[in-house]
């Protein structure tokens, strides 16, 4: 058995928690041979229900999960102490009729105090990946109050939208999903995303070519994975928990296994100035990694209704950054 791997968990007792503790636990996504430890973190009047979460995990008996440490939101320092990753989720989701940045008032008050306590605690190579909406600034708020970790640990989760959007094109041409490849989010988690159809592949060939219905591609394809967070909400009444979840620990693998031959992954990332976009915004591209280190694909050109698209999803995030520039420390 090699060293546990220590993962914060922040809304631990929420519903992506309840969806995702189970599988981190389980040895699936750091292997059978790798204990976890959970540190997991609640508003005080959910510890209780946390409990029963707590409970559920000891009944579950996973060889794997070597513990279980509970914090709750006023004793956050206790709740990230040496986190290896954090998975900040707690925060309050959107409900029917609300943009996503709609909540940045609601929630980014959480991520000054999450990012100093991280800071603060966490072990010192920390990675974090955001969750909670809207995740690209949140993540922004949380790492300008954390100087002492690195930029580059700093990731906003777009990865659900890579699977969404993996899953339409894999519908459309009769294919296996595992069979679409390369295919990577730009911008924001919000309406303005632009799922980069061009650079991906089906079984090899561009999609450009493997779907010859480009009126598809520009149109519904784009805004049903633009829209797709609210049609969940729309039908199931609650946000999207399992698959959110999903693709958190989706994030977690991708972030730590080298990345296969032909495949990009997407996460939200502080712009270095990449394809020409601004400096220092959380911005969705494609990545690739070692399992240690990660680069932005190069090199990808675009026409000019994918840099259009692109281009107003960094407009966004810009005047995100503006709104909340009170909160960053
Ligand atoms: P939920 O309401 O079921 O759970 C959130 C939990 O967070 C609650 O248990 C709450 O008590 C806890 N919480 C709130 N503030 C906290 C704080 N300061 N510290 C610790 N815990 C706190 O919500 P959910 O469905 O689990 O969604 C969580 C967030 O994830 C929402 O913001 C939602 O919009 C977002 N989300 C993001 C994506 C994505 O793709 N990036 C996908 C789905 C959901
Ligand atoms: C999603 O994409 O499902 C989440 O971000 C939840 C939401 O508010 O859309």
């Amino acid at each position: 058995m090699s060293k546990p791997v220590r993962v914060a968990v922040t809304g631990a007792a929420g519903q992506i928690g309840y969806a995702l503790l189970f599988r981190l636990a389980s040895g699936e996504v750091f292997g059978a041979d790798t204990p976890v430890h959970l540190n997991l973190v609640e508003l005080p009047h959910a510890m209780d229900a946390l409990g029963g979460v707590v409970m559920e995990l000891d009944d579950c008996a996973f060889p794997t999960l070597e513990g279980v440490t509970t914090a709750d939101s006023d004793h956050l320092e206790d709740g990230f102490r040496d986190a290896d990753f954090v998975l900040c989720v707690g925060s309050v989701p959107r409900k029917q009729g609300m943009e996503r940045a709609d909540l940045l008032k609601v929630n980014g008050g959480i991520f000054g105090p999450t990012g100093r306590a991280i800071d603060a605690a966490a072990a010192e190579n920390v990675k974090v990946i955001v969750v909670g909406n809207p995740c690209n600034t949140n993540c922004l708020i949380a790492m300008s109050h954390a100087p002492r970790v690195p930029r580059e640990n700093w990731f906003a989760m777009t990865r659900l939208d890579q699977n969404r959007a993996k899953s339409q094109l894999a519908q459309k041409a009769g294919v296996g999903v595992g069979d679409v490849k390369s295919l990577a989010i730009w911008g924001n988690h919000s309406p303005t995303m632009y799922p980069d159809f061009d650079h991906a592949t089906i079984n090899g060939t561009p999609v450009p070519q493997a779907i010859r219905d480009h009126e598809w591609l520009k149109g519904e394809f784009l805004t049903t994975v633009q829209q797709r967070g609210a049609a969940v909400i729309k039908a199931r009444g609650a946000s999207s928990a399992a698959s959110a979840a999903n693709a958190a620990l989706g994030t977690l693998m991708d972030i730590t296994r080298p990345t296969p031959e032909g495949e990009v992954f997407s996460a939200a990332i502080c712009s270095t100035g990449q394809y020409g976009i601004e400096e220092g915004i959380m911005c969705s591209m494609p990545l690739r990694t070692d399992g240690e280190t990660w680069q932005v694909v190069e090199g990808w050109e675009h026409d000019e209704f994918a840099q259009a698209k692109i281009q107003a999803s960094v407009d966004e995030l810009k005047s995100e950054r503006d709104t909340v520039r009170e909160m960053l420390g």
